[in-house]
Parts: C-alpha cells; sequence; structure tokens
C-alpha cells in the first residue's frame, strides 16, 4: 500500500503512462487471485466493491427486475446489510420476501424450508454462510444443490468466512459470494468484492454508472465485465492491500488456515465443556458441527457490554457485545432479551495459549461473580 501510494497513485485505465498501467496490472493481480482462492470462473467477475455491506447491496438490488414480482428468501440469521435492503425494497413495493425461522440451538436452517419457499417469482435466495452471531455454517451445499435445481440465484454473504473457510463457488453452486475487504481477507477497511457467475450479471441492473476508463466514446455505462460495476475510480491503494492479504492466504492454503482454525475451536469447545464455570452459556453450535471461529456467550448476570468490558480491562481480550448487527439471530436464539450476547472470534493469527488466556479469564470471571451472587 506504501509503495501504491508513493510510488504509482494512479487510477487504473485513466491514462496511458506507465503508473496508470502499473494500477491495472495491480487491480487484475487482485482480482486473479481471489479468483483463484474461490475457484471462481473468471477474474473478471471479480468486483471490486467498498465493504461487504456494498456488494451485498449491488448484488440484491441488481436482481431486482422492474415492472415484475420480485421474490426474496432469507433466513432470520441474517446480518442487517441483507435485512436492511430487502426491507427497503419491500417497503417501496419493489421486493416481497421470505425471512426463514432457523433452529433456535443451532441457528442452522433448513435447506427443505428453503425449497418450500421458492415461487416462480424468486429472484434470489441470501443465505449467510457464517453466522457473525453464533458461528453457524449454514448448509451451503444442500442449499446450493436445490438453488442450481431450481435456477435461483444463490447470494452467499461471506463476511465471516472468506479467507477463513475454504469456498469452492463453482463447487457449492453459489452464483453470486459477497466479502467484505478488511476481515479474514486481510485487506484494509474500505475494500470489498463481489463475484458474480460469468452470464448471471446480464440479468443484473447496475447501482451506479459512471466512467470506466472503457468505451469512453460512450454516454452508457458498459456490459463488459467487471467495468460495469466499477463505476468511478477505485480504491487502488486498499486493492494493493487486499492482494497481498489474499497473497499471503494463497501461500498458507486456505484450507490449512481452516485446520489451525478448527484445532482453535476444538480446544475452545473442549475448555468451556470441561471447565467450572458457572452461568456460562454458550450460544450457538454447541459442538464442532457446522461452526466456524466465531463464539457468542452470555454469563448469567452479567451484562455483555460489561463482560467485554472486564475482558479488556483485565485480561487484555478483546470482544464486541450487543446484537452484532443482526437482530432476528439474536431473536433466534434468545439473546434478545439479554441485551445480546458477548462475541469471540478466531483468526489465522490466535494461538492456543490465547484460547486459555480467554477461558481462564471466563473461568475466573465466572468463579468471582458466582461467589459474590450466592445467596449468603
Ligand atoms: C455476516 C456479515 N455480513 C455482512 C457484514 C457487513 O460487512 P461490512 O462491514 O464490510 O459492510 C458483516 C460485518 O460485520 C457481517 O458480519
Amino acid at each position: 500500500m506504501m509503495r501504491f501510494a508513493t510510488d504509482v497513485d494512479a487510477s487504473a485505465g485513466r491514462g496511458g503512462y506507465a503508473e496508470a498501467r502499473e494500477a491495472g496490472r495491480l487491480m487484475h493481480e487482485c482480482r486473479e487471485r481471489i479468483n483463484r482462492l474461490i475457484n471462481g470462473a473468471s477474474p473478471d467477475h471479480v468486483v471490486f466493491t467498498l465493504n461487504g455491506t456494498d456488494s451485498l447491496n449491488i448484488a440484491i438490488k441488481g436482481l431486482v427486475i422492474q415492472g415484475m414480482r420480485n421474490h426474496a428468501i432469507t433466513t432470520w440469521m441474517a446480518h442487517n446489510s441483507v435485512l436492511r435492503p430487502l426491507n427497503a425494497l419491500a417497503e417501496r413495493g419493489h421486493m416481497e420476501q421470505t425471512r426463514l425461522p432457523c433452529d433456535p440451538k443451532t441457528g442452522l436452517v433448513d435447506p427443505d424450508d428453503i425449497a418450500r419457499a421458492i415461487t416462480p417469482h424468486t429472484r434470489l435466495v441470501a443465505i449467510v454462510h457464517g453466522s457473525n452471531v453464533s458461528g453457524t455454517l449454514m448448509p451451503l451445499r444442500e442449499i446450493g444443490a436445490i438453488c442450481r435445481e431450481r435456477g435461483v440465484p444463490l447470494l452467499v454473504d461471506a463476511a465471516q468466512t472468506a479467507g477463513h473457510v475454504p469456498i469452492d463457488v463453482r463447487e457449492m453452486n453459489i452464483d453470486l459470494l459477497a466479502m467484505p475487504g478488511h476481515k479474514g481477507l486481510m485487506g484494509p477497511l474500505g475494500t470489498g468484492v463481489l463475484y458474480i457467475r460469468p452470464g448471471l450479471e446480464e440479468q443484473m441492473r447496475t447501482m451506479r454508472e459512471g466512467g470506466t476508463g472503457s468505451l469512453s466514446e460512450s454516454d452508457v455505462q458498459p456490459l463488459n465485465m467487471p467495468d460495469k460495476f466499477e463505476a468511478g475510480s477505485q480504491n487502488a491503494i486498499g486493492v494493493a492491500g487486499l492482494s497481498a492479504g489474499v497473497q499471503w492466504i494463497l501461500e498458507q492454503g486456505v484450507e490449512h488456515l481452516w485446520e489451525h482454525e478448527e484445532e482453535l475451536i476444538n480446544h475452545m469447545l473442549q475448555r468451556l465443556d470441561e471447565d467450572d464455570m458457572p452461568g456460562l452459556r454458550l450460544v450457538g453450535p454447541p459442538d464442532f458441527q457446522n461452526r466456524c471461529g466465531v463464539f457468542s456467550i452470555v454469563i448469567d448476570g452479567i451484562e455483555p457490554n460489561e463482560l467485554s468490558a472486564i475482558l479488556e480491562d483485565e485480561f487484555s481480550v478483546l470482544t464486541r457485545a450487543g446484537f452484532h448487527c443482526a437482530p432476528l439471530a439474536h431473536r433466534t436464539l434468545g439473546t434478545d432479551r439479554l441485551g445480546g450476547t458477548t462475541r469471540i472470534s478466531f483468526g489465522a493469527f490466535n494461538s492456543e495459549a490465547e484460547v486459555d488466556v480467554l477461558c481462564d479469564a471466563l473461568r475466573e470471571i465466572c468463579g468471582e461473580y458466582a461467589a459474590t451472587s450466592a445467596p449468603s
């Protein structure tokens, strides 16, 4: 990013000089890396966006056909970056929606419910791959097979899984994959990606139009990819950082990174199971099945915000407390009336020793709280 900012700092496609060509090369290199990571069909179908929310908005709003009945399916485990665009479309009369309830213990959606909800007007199924509240990994393969068979585009929100969990868009029948750049892909804030299956872009409308550096003689948005969805100068400095992050993931191998995360998940589950932590409840999948490295916990009698503050102040463990922009997920899991949960998440740079620091801290907090709140 420093090299790009100081030595290049040009807009791709906006000049014939060396710096502009270098910017174009760098953007393409990043598309190639992301395409390889997700086994996409073409780097040109990797579209750069502002963040995960922008990717989801472009996908959801792009699929609405004007003058037709449009229907979308999502689940209660969805993030507000799916719920809110769908609600906004519904309010304006552009979309009907089915929001499927999920299992209150695991957060899993039943793929058969999705199959039953599909109508001739269904324009999209929008599913979160890994819940940012409970860490639930949705049964994507089954859902992908249903959507492909019924001819309905499948949009996957991979905000919590891209770069963490292996994703193969072709094998999993994913038509649209939305990813923030700044989480598992290790890019900077202000970067995001939307992968669009080749051919589907022809059915999608653009959310914004403008200069692309291509077909400048025309005053109409080009139809070629990725230009169709990339109006205006791009965040090339951010893409330089994103590209480096994705290159690191490719070098390590996402399967290898996932194995490491699986070890951390196992270790955490084992400690939660074996240690004496009175009043602590793990929300979401109770075992190793169907989960990624996102854990939500509640401790009886301690507010989620208070628990987060204790973990930070006394143990230097950084967490997030509250509703995590996913209100219906908390309603599903019964944590809405508790003010949400405290959320812990793992990444490639965490170690088992750090999981131990966390679990020791939780045991101490639970022990102290149980002692002070015990009837005298
Ligand atoms: C599941 C999920 N979807 C979407 C988003 C939105 O991503 P962004 O913050 O990049 O817009 C997030 C962010 O936390 C998320 O966790």
